[in-house]
Parts: C-alpha cells; sequence; structure tokens
C-alpha cells in the first residue's frame, strides 16, 4: 500500500502541482508520473525494438485484473474500450430491442448516456423516458430516486441507463437500491460510471449492475481514450458485439481456420489491436488508485470538499450537489448571485487555479492529491456576496 498522506501535495507524483491548483478532475484529469512514464517506457521500447523483449500483452492482462478488482467484477467480464461512449453502444447495439420497449434514464445525463439511446428510439421504435431533474428543499437539484423506479415500473421498461454520478450537479444515485429493482424485474441496468471509478468504491455485484462504462481519463487519473466496460459474466454470450474484427473469437491467433466463433467472456466486444500506450498509461494510473486506496481516496476528497463547501456557504453561495452523505461525490457544484461565472471561471484560471463551469453552475472536483490550502487559495479568491 501507498501513505496516501506522503502523496498529498508530492510535486514528484503530481507534477501538475507546481503550476496549477487542478480542481476538474470530473473534466480531464493532469497524468501522475507513474501514468507518464508508462507512456516513455512504450515509446522508448517501441523505437528502440518494435515489439520484441516487450511485456505490453502480459501488462494488459495484469490491467483487465486490475481494473475488475477495482469494480468487483471477474477479469472475464473486462473489455478494454476507447471511451465511455463506445461501452454504452456496444449495450445500445447489442440488445435484441423489441418494438415497444421502454428505456429509462434522467434528463441530464451527458449525451455519451443519452444519444446511443435516442439513436435506438429512433431506429428499432423503442421509447425513451428521461427523468427530470428537481429542486429540493435544501436548494440541492436531484433526481428524485422514487421517480425513477417510478419510471422504470413501466412493464414495458427493459433497460435503465444511469450515471453512478451525475457530470453537473455531482449527485450520487443509489444504484444498489435501483439496481435490485431492475433484477427483481429482470430490467437490465447499464452504468456510466466514469464519474465515480477512481474516487469512491463501486462494486458491480453489490450494486446489481449489469453494465458499466468508463473512461480512464478523470478520476482514474489515466489518459483519453483507453476505457474498461464490463458486462455481467451471464448477459455476455446474448450481446451482439459492436464491431466485428480479428480478435473478437475463440482462436483469434489460429488466422487460417476462419473459426468465426465469438469468445464466451467480454473479449467478445474487443474487435482488433490494443491501445497499447494508452492502456500502459492506465496501468501505471490505476496500480496507484489501488496501493492508495478507493475508500481512503474517497474519504479525502469528502474531507476537501467539506472544507469548501463551509467556506462557499460562508460566502453566500447557493450549493446545487446534494449534501446527504449517501449522494455525495467527487463534484462540488454551487451557483453564485449576481457574479459571472465566466468571470469568476477567468479570473481562477489567471491565479492558476481551474474549476469548470457546467449547467449554469460552477464545479470543483479535487482528487486526494489536493491540499487544504488549495482549497483556501480557491475560497480567498472568490467573490463574496
Ligand atoms: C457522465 C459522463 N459520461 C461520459 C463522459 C465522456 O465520455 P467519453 O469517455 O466517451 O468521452 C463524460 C465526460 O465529461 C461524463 O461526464
Amino acid at each position: 500500500m501507498l501513505d496516501a498522506a506522503r502523496l498529498i501535495g508530492n510535486v514528484d507524483m503530481f507534477p501538475v502541482l507546481q503550476h496549477w491548483v487542478f480542481f476538474n478532475h470530473a473534466g480531464v484529469c493532469p497524468l501522475p508520473r507513474i501514468a507518464a512514464d508508462q507512456f516513455k517506457r512504450y515509446a522508448n521500447q517501441a523505437q528502440m525494438q518494435a515489439y520484441l523483449h516487450s511485456n505490453w500483452y502480459t501488462d494488459i492482462e495484469a490491467l483487465r485484473q486490475l481494473s475488475a478488482r477495482l469494480i468487483g467484477a471477474h477479469r472475464d467480464e473486462i473489455a478494454f474500450v476507447k471511451n465511455t461512449s463506445e461501452g454504452i453502444a456496444i449495450v445500445a447495439n447489442g440488445i435484441d430491442w423489441q418494438w415497444g420497449d421502454v428505456i429509462v434514464t434522467t434528463a441530464i445525463e451527458y449525451p455519451a448516456n443519452i444519444y446511443p439511446w435516442m439513436d435506438i428510439a429512433r431506429t428499432r421504435g423503442v421509447k425513451l423516458e428521461m427523468v427530470p431533474e428537481e429542486t429540493m428543499p435544501d436548494g440541492s437539484r436531484q433526481v428524485p430516486i422514487d421517480a425513477i423506479l417510478k419510471a422504470a415500473s413501466d412493464p414495458r421498461c427493459r433497460l435503465v441507463a444511469l450515471s453512478l454520478v451525475e457530470y453537473a450537479s455531482g449527485q450520487r444515485h443509489d444504484v444498489s437500491r435501483i439496481g435490485a429493482f431492475c433484477r427483481e424485474r429482470n430490467i437490465r441496468f447499464c452504468i456510466d460510471a466514469i464519474q465515480a471509478v477512481g474516487v469512491m468504491p463501486v462494486d458491480v455485484r453489490e450494486m446489481n449492475i449489469d453494465y458499466l462504462s468508463a473512461d480512464g481519463h478523470k478520476w482514474m487519473l489515466g489518459p483519453e481514450g483507453a476505457g474498461i466496460f464490463y458486462c455481467r459474466r451471464e448477459l455476455i454470450e446474448h450481446m451482439r458485439p459492436l464491431a466485428i474484427g480479428w480478435m473478437n473469437v475463440v482462436n483469434a491467433q489460429d488466422y487460417g481456420n476462419y473459426d468465426f466463433t465469438l469468445r464466451p467472456d467480454a473479449g467478445r466486444f474487443e474487435c482488433g489491436s490494443y491501445n497499447v500506450p494508452g492502456l500502459l498509461g492506465l496501468l501505471g494510473a490505476l496500480t496507484l488508485i489501488e496501493q492508495v486506496g478507493v475508500e481512503i481516496i474517497h474519504a479525502r476528497v469528502q474531507t476537501l470538499l467539506e472544507r469548501l463547501h463551509q467556506g462557499v456557504s460562508q460566502k453566500g453561495y447557493a450549493i446545487v450537489s446534494p449534501r446527504d452523505a449517501s449522494q455525495r461525490s467527487g463534484i462540488f457544484a454551487f451557483k453564485a448571485h449576481g457574479h459571472s461565472h465566466d468571470v469568476i471561471v477567468k479570473k481562477l484560471k489567471e491565479h492558476h487555479i481551474e474549476i469548470a463551469k457546467r449547467e449554469g453552475r460552477l464545479r470543483v472536483s479535487p482528487h486526494f492529491y489536493n491540499t487544504e490550502a488549495q482549497i483556501d487559495q480557491l475560497i480567498e479568491l472568490l467573490p463574496s456576496h
């Protein structure tokens, strides 16, 4: 295990700390040195000796096992994808939809978890039900779980597609409860987990998740373009792969036989050569995440966000993210009254502080290595009300 305390504010592991107070891990993360080093190793090996004497495929297998451990899955249930969208597209295009089926999602999903379903609705006669976000008595914005379950009670409901954590509010859904509801009714449960994996414990079995997709470039601290897709073992053989190439089959190395037998494991969703540098980078990053421990990372990020919550409340901002412990995530969203968000974000950037602006909200998403002093610096620079 790596001692998280030694990595907080550690410029050697997180060179971004030299120049930036970086609070947009819900956007695109900066790479820790351990991940960047993997790229350098790959580039050196590839330019000096191509694949000879490399152990890239052994490393990719290690990554498959590590990814499985991180979400409570088996390595046979993990496929590598180029991004979250690809994993969701595998689900959308892999199910034998029937005319009149219903898909339930929310009306505030990131488009990666909307357009694939809109496409299915348009082409296969499926109805898409989008449950709206509401303002709660405490002023926070949430999609109420009761509304999701009500929509999913439609006897034609075939699939619920949800982000584990909503990108603009930071709401963490009670996926265990929604997943149990779906499993009882034989409704498939598909999770966009890019805003969750790496910053909080995720367990696909405990959460009754059938499919999960997440690129590595946010909380996993990996590069863009290298992600993981989970498909529950029992469903794999019922799924038609999105793209067919030479690798989806059982005897992929047996070139001349043309034995077109799809693999029984999640490897059936992988159609050709891997994004080797991307996956090696992700391996470096996830090794770090695993050694620090997601429980510890989660607790640390909550400590930082609670400090921010106190600070922005005192300055008179309206809090958008749900503050109930069960609904918290790595994202903290809030709103100014009478100050332009554009001006705030620009001013912060001039001070080398990076936050995001999403759906009329200011969004702050620190990782475990950020410091209390950085949070205080941000609070200090925010205009008062
Ligand atoms: C909830 C959510 N899903 C998906 C994505 C990105 O999708 P992809 O990995 O396909 O680029 C984002 C990025 O902001 C996101 O917030």
